[in-house]
């Protein structure tokens, strides 16, 4: 399914046609991420004169019976001060500039579905009027989705609040991560939430049609980061979507089924994100003695290893088979860092355990 954005995020196409903006320009494509005032004139016939051809273009190309046209994200900042906008508001009796970007997309979509097609949006559109046959995309969190289900639309399931958002980085620390747009996702996030929110009422539950994950790209510059970016959260991403939530049970699905499934992946030259070991997360401990135990590998045949001194664990370092034992004398503390080393010789990011004797 193409997405072609409108109203908003499209200085590109505003930098090749001015005419389309509401003070002409000229405009220039932007540079950073971001979300910018200038955005396609609602009031001008020209804008959807233009965009109707784009849309008969992409119909041609794409025979998917949906064709997602935006939405999100659009400033309303320079349709307040234009005209041509301002007297489609009055001429049409809307309320203000949300119902300017209802009618727009409504206009849209009436277009669409003349020829045959229906839209999907992004949850933006339920503000100023839900048009009448869209799919709404909830993004910000699901009040949007439940908001259209509630109102007999279908919704597909994206929010960024489920993890669903693939560009965020998949540890809490990012000097361990690469550059990312920030936020936190990891498999196990994905993996407990429900694209179907409890919160909605069973009638209004035929409604959600599934989910969807998003790489946005502005941080990811190649092709082996894309990878590194889906992989393993993907496959979480097939268990919520497919799997009945009664059956869900993350240990077995994290240390045996997504463990084998890298597994095969370690060997290919395909990259993903080695998941820190098992069964121990980031810790402060106060206490003379701590044992470690029950750690397991992220990755089927995989070995972990470990330092006590803070170092970060490599292959030459000594293998958790079991349990370690740590004493720490009083006034002192141990730092105790396991990684996961798979079979291709890829290595997790470490995990830290920080045990402090407060004893004098
Ligand atoms: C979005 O992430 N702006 C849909
Ligand atoms: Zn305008």
């Amino acid at each position: 399914i193409p997405e072609i954005e409108m109203p908003g995020h499209a200085l590109a196409a505003m930098q090749a046609y001015p005419e389309l903006g509401c003070s002409g320009g000229p405009y220039d494509a932007a540079q950073t991420w971001g979300v910018f005032d200038e955005v396609f004139c609602a009031g001008k016939d020209h804008t959807f004169d233009f965009l109707q051809g784009v849309l008969d273009e992409v119909i041609e190309i794409f025979p998917s019976t949906y064709i997602h046209i935006g939405g999100d994200e659009c400033p309303k900042a320079e349709w307040k001060k234009c005209p041509h906008c301002q007297k489609r508001i009055k001429d049409n009796n809307l309320k203000d500039e949300h119902e300017l970007q209802s009618y727009f997309i409504q206009r849209i979509e009436k277009y669409l579905n003349s020829k045959g097609r229906q839209i999907i949006g992004w949850d933006e559109i339920l503000e100023g009027g839900l048009a009448p046959n869209a799919t709404v995309m909830s993004w910000r969190g699901d009040a949007g989705g439940i908001a259209a289900a509630n109102e007999g639309h279908d919704v597909i399931m994206t929010p960024n609040s489920y993890g669903l958002y693939l560009d965020h980085k998949q540890g809490q620390d990012r000097n361990r991560e690469p550059l990312s747009i920030g936020g936190y996702s990891t498999m196990e996030i994905i993996y407990r939430a429900d694209p179907v929110p409890q919160k909605l009422e069973e009638s209004k539950r035929k409604h959600i049609k599934g989910v969807q994950g998003n790489v946005w790209t502005e941080y990811i510059e190649t092709p082996n980061k894309v990878e590194f970016t889906i992989l393993p959260r993907v496959l979480a991403i097939s268990e919520i979507a497919w799997t009945n939530p009664a059956l869900k049970n993350w240990k077995e699905f994290s240390e045996k089924r997504a463990a084998h499934e890298l597994a095969k992946i370690d060997r290919t030259s395909t990259r993903y994100r080695v998941p820190e070991v098992y069964g121990l997360k980031d810790t402060v401990i106060y206490a003379s003695e701590y044992v470690v135990r029950g750690l397991k590998p992220s990755v089927e045949g995989a070995k972990i290893y470990y330092t006590l001194d803070d170092y970060d664990p490599s292959e030459l370092d000594l293998e958790f088979t079991g349990q370690v034992k740590i004493t720490v004398p009083d006034g002192k503390e141990r730092v105790f860092k396991a990684v996961v080393i798979t079979p291709s010789g890829r290595k997790s990011n470490y995990v830290r355990a920080q045990i402090i004797n407060t004893k004098k």
